[in-house]
């Protein structure tokens, strides 16, 4: 074990035993300590009651006293202390109704969720490890503590928890555990929309997003994602493909942090995506978009007389699924809103001439471009291995126009005209939503023509468009 308690942990376990009560770091934090994983924070359990926590350190803050929990701040860092608890009855399947404390540390680890997270230390006692957390942290295996169905009758987000861990991890789900989230699955329902995208979002940034098959196996998906499950199910019978709509998907989102994280190797110095960064929110809203890229593939599948499948308009269609499902979810706008432009996209078959090329960058942006790049890349990985060749070289033409129209600066949006929308208004005398009209008219010019975009010639175009 390479992690070592931080010093200000250390002094609230210190002033909690000086004091006779029990301490320790428990949960995550003693899971991510053996598993040699910097910890995100360190929560601490102690046999102190949270009135008597607060009087031991200068500055706490109540952040649920009711459920025994104290924030110990120590420099401007927080530290949650709870008092070993157990829960009451979970008549709705997310919080227990009521919570009592006790003495015996035993009883705070019984209700946990996994013995992987069901483990505590200190360095005086050690671990303290009753359902051998340890032995299935060496093994990979994600294994309820007790009775599987109850821990979940508790807490049905604990099923998605299940999954997410076996992606992070690549940790198998231990089979009474298993078939207990197929018998418990519909309980999900009761959970709220916030909880379930926050466990999608870490599968999705895991290492091992296939894990998203465990959650349609074993009916989860059918509850809080059954778009995926028709994806599952949906055979592409196209020479472009070799897998259903939903492994293809998952290889799609596999490739992502391949492509992003050798961008420096596998693009040339003078392409638009060599080093390409992107930051996690941007990461995540990349794999969203590939997790839905082609949700409306289900939808829109037709086959034609050569028993060749067919997908049309399943852009546009997915781009309305996918707003459906984001919203569902209570994903923030800007999420949303990048996901669906890169869906609605991500199968524009660019021409390689340079006026649809402009179009095309116009309508889609300069910045969003890359990632469009990225998207479609992610995307051909994920397709039959035989005509990658030709698609990735065609990708490439692609982009060595768009850089060209990158480099030179050609005006692709109404800010960057050389004519405001005051002037419009003086040469013509009108106001509101016309000069927008005008505004437009006169991109779609420049889009075409890159030299006209100077403010005589816009002068002139303004007035054959009000035909003055
Ligand atoms: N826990 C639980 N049931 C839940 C959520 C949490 O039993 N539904 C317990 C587990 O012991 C868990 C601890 O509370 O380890 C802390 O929960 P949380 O911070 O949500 O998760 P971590 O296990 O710390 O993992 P991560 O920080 O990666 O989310």
């Amino acid at each position: 074990m390479d992690i070592k308690v931080p010093d200000k942990v250390k002094f609230i376990l210190k002033t909690l035993n000086e004091e006779g009560y029990e301490a320790f770091i428990v949960g995550g934090c003693v899971r991510d300590m053996y598993r040699n994983t910097l910890p995100k924070d360190w929560d601490i359990t102690t046999s102190a009651k949270p009135l008597e926590v607060k009087k031991l350190f200068k500055k706490t803050l109540d952040t649920g006293l009711q459920h025994g929990t104290v924030t110990v701040m120590l420099d401007g860092e927080g530290f949650e202390v709870t008092t070993y608890r157990l829960d009451g009855d979970y008549s709705d399947h997310r919080h227990p109704e009521e919570v009592t404390f006790t003495s015996d540390l035993v009883e705070d680890l019984k209700r946990r969720d996994f013995t992987i997270n069901a483990m505590a230390y200190n360095e005086t006692t050690g671990v303290v490890d009753c359902f051998n957390g340890l032995e299935d942290l060496k093994n990979g295996i994600i294994r309820c503590v007790g009775n599987p169905e109850d821990r979940f009758e508790e807490d049905a987000l604990r099923m998605l928890r299940a999954i997410r861990f076996a992606s992070q991890f690549d940790f198998v789900i231990e089979e009474n555990t298993y078939k207990a989230i197929k018998r418990k699955a519909p309980n999900l329902q009761y959970i709220s929309a916030e909880r379930i995208k926050v466990e999608f979002d870490k599968i999705l940034l895991s290492k091992h997003p296939k894990k998203l098959i465990d959650a349609y196996e074993s009916g989860i998906t059918k509850v809080v994602l059954p778009e995926f499950d028709e994806m599952m199910i949906t055979r592409q019978e196209n020479p472009n493909h070799i897998y259903n709509v939903g492994p293809h998907t998952i290889c799609a989102i596999e490739s992502l942090d391949y492509v992003l994280d050798n961008s420096d190797k596998i693009f040339d110095k003078d392409d638009i995506l060599y080093n390409i960064k992107a930051n996690e929110k941007d990461r995540l809203i990349l794999k969203w978009t590939l997790l839905l890229h082609d949700v409306a593939k289900p939808l829109c599948k037709t086959m034609d007389d050569n028993n060749i499948a067919h997908f049309k308009m399943h852009d546009v269609v997915g781009c309305k699924k996918a707003d459906e499902i984001l919203q569902r979810l209570k994903s923030d706008n800007y999420t949303r809103n990048l996901a669906i432009l890169l869906i609605k996209y991500h199968d524009y078959r660019f021409t390689n001439k340079m006026i649809p090329l402009r179009r095309a960058l116009s309508k889609i942006g300069t910045d969003n471009i890359k990632y469009l790049f990225i998207i479609k890349i992610c995307d051909v990985m994920a397709q039959n291995p035989d005509t990658h060749k030709e698609k990735f070289e065609d990708l490439r033409v692609s982009r060595e126009k768009m850089k060209i129209i990158i480099d030179k600066a050609d005006c692709l949006t109404v800010k960057s005209l050389n004519i405001k929308g005051n002037d419009i208004m003086n040469i013509s005398g009108k106001n509101g939503r016309e000069i927008g009209e005008c505004l437009k008219f006169l991109l779609e010019k420049v889009i075409d023509n890159p030299e006209d975009n100077n403010y005589d010639k816009l002068e002139e175009l303004t007035r054959e468009y009000f035909k003055l």
